[in-house]
């Protein structure tokens, strides 16, 4: 069987179950909501609200069988060039393999690397909490800000938030991304620069963004404190070290990565380093060790029992053959606030490609939409439309069993936790089985007061959240990606998307630093580029 009739065969279950509803799926198998209930590391994955059946997830197995999923898996996990456009290995699985594993690149074991670099992290933490790395006037740092934008931004500032019930060391980390000057002055105005230090983070140390965040930074500190050196106030991360140097900051102050890490996949890299200055080496690690036990889980696993398999297949489900363009990602943990935002670049930056991994046009729809915000903030918003809008969004539900909410009265806690989680299920419930009008309310409400139910969800669940289940979370989201890159065809290594708009952006400012030279910019973008010269 080729790819195009396994393709089809899932065609023919998608058909098989076109009149099928979620609700007569459970009456039919009593056993459907156990059966579908996946556990990886800490993780209980429930597909049984998803509109598929047994048949429909053996046609999606063999389609991923067919998309050289494992022979794809082995050569990431090997160090094989499997971001083809850009000649370079996948390795960010290496960043949480134990010591004693090697990889090689070139003639270097990047597990060897990683290990040394950690080490350099966690000795500079310990540095600066102890008191022992000072600022140029000699006052301790308590604050680190994170100077970085998307995959050297959104997985830090995701996992702080995330763990902020982890804080252990006394520093406290802030993340500034965008150019927009606001973003830098709203952190600049709580803290002061001599108990501040930036963590210049960007692999190519060439963004903009950063770049210029950087140098108002570096203004700033010299003008608050009035010297001119402020060597100790820096750190960088970056696969560019020599420009990290060049920029101003000490050599031994900057952390590497390597080309073998795509951004929106670097959290467990040294682009964490502002995290771990907050929540300490040993939760870093255990983040890692966590991100570690779903990465064994996705290189051994059977793919029918493979979760983050499971979880790829399950989206290309909704994607390709049930016509789903959104999905929707709503945590119920105010924790995890910024994962959908991180999810969003993991997926939409990965797999919103149209070529494929030839250079030929995708054959088939690729990355949804992704979005979400916490619940229950998120049913007094837009749960209208997934519930009684015209398309059925798949919802991925993210939940607890505990809270972390620590410095709550314990029982408070408590029952509030249990609110959420009841609302939480809940939501699934509604979506899923909805509720026909009833008969006591009045004619013209009729069809207003109607749930259709059969909306599809997947809810995840864990004990606690606590650095291991989020390395585990993070890393099943990153493979489930890598899985859907694979059966879409596409390269999720690469981002060629993003660069027009860097280009544009660079002429623009150009011409409006001299609107009288040459320019090819198209005439509406010079109209409103001639407003805001006007207005501003
Ligand atoms: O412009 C997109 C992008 O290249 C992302 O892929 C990346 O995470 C981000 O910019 C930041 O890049 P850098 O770490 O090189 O500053």
């Amino acid at each position: 069987m080729g790819m195009s009739s396994a393709w089809n065969s899932v065609g023919a279950a998608a058909n098989a179950l076109e009149k099928a509803t979620i609700g007569n799926l459970f009456s039919q198998n009593p056993a459907r909501a156990t059966s579908m209930m996946f556990s990886a590391g800490e993780l209980l994955v429930d597909f049984s609200r998803q509109k598929i059946d047994e048949q429909a997830l053996q046609a999606l197995v063999a389609l991923a069988k067919h998309a050289d999923v494992e022979k794809m898996r082995e050569e990431m996990f090997s160090g094989v060039a499997i971001n083809n456009t850009e000649g370079r290995p996948v390795l960010h699985v290496a960043l949480r393999m134990p010591a004693r594993e090697s990889v090689v690149v070139g003639a270097e074991n990047v597990v060897s690397e990683v290990h040394a670099t950690l080490g350099r992290m966690a000795n500079t933490v310990e540095r600066i909490a102890s008191g022992t790395h000072v600022g140029s006037t000699g006052k301790a740092i308590k604050h680190v800000v994170n100077i970085g934008i998307g995959g050297s931004d959104l997985g830090p500032a995701m996992a702080m938030r995330a763990l902020s019930a982890f804080a252990v060391t006394g520093i406290q980390a802030h993340f500034v991304s965008n150019v927009d000057p606001t973003d830098l002055a709203q952190v600049l105005a709580h803290v002061n620069p001599h108990e501040t230090a930036f963590v210049v983070a960007s692999k190519t140390f060439t963004t903009q963004e950063t770049m210029a965040n950087a140098q108002t930074a570096m203004q700033w500190l010299q003008s608050g404190m009035n010297v001119a050196d402020v060597q100790n106030h820096f750190f960088a991360v970056t696969a560019r070290v020599d420009a990290a140097v060049q920029f101003g900051v000490l050599a031994e102050n900057v952390f590497p990565m390597w080309d073998w890490v795509g951004g929106r996949f670097s959290l467990g890299s040294a682009i964490g380093f502002s995290l771990m200055c907050s929540i300490g080496a040993q939760h870093f690690t255990d983040m890692l060790l966590g991100m570690r036990e779903m990465d064994e889980h996705f290189y051994s696993a059977e793919l029918q029992e493979n979760v983050p398999v499971l979880l790829a297949l399950v989206g290309i489900w909704n994607r390709n053959f049930l016509g789903s363009a959104s999905q929707a990602v709503i945590p119920y943990l105010q924790e995890l606030a910024r994962f959908p935002a991180y999810l969003q670049q993991l997926e939409m930056e990965s797999n919103g490609k149209r070529a494929n991994r030839d250079g030929e046009l995708a054959q088939h729809a690729t990355s949804p939409v992704v979005w979400g915000e916490p619940g229950t903030n998120g049913q007094h918003a837009f749960f209208q439309l997934l519930h009684q809008g015209t398309d059925a969004i798949p919802v991925d539900f993210i939940g607890a069993a505990r809270t972390t909410a620590t410095a709550l009265n314990a029982q408070s806690a408590r029952d509030q936790h249990r609110k959420l989680m009841a609302n939480m299920f809940a939501q699934a419930s509604a979506l899923a089985f909805g509720s026909p009008a009833s008969t006591d309310v009045p004619a013209a409400q009729g069809e207003h007061r109607v749930f259709p139910g059969n909306r599809p969800s997947t809810t995840i669940v864990f004990n606690e959240l606590n650095p291991r289940v989020l390395g585990q979370l993070v890393s099943l989201y990153e493979h489930k990606t890598f899985v859907q890159g694979c059966i879409w065809g596409v390269n999720s290594f690469d981002q060629w998307g993003v660069e027009l708009g860097k280009v544009l952006a660079g002429d623009v400012l150009a011409h409006m630093a001299n609107t009288s030279l040459e320019t090819t910019l198209d005439h509406s973008t010079r109209v409103l580029v001639e407003w805001f010269l006007n207005n501003s």
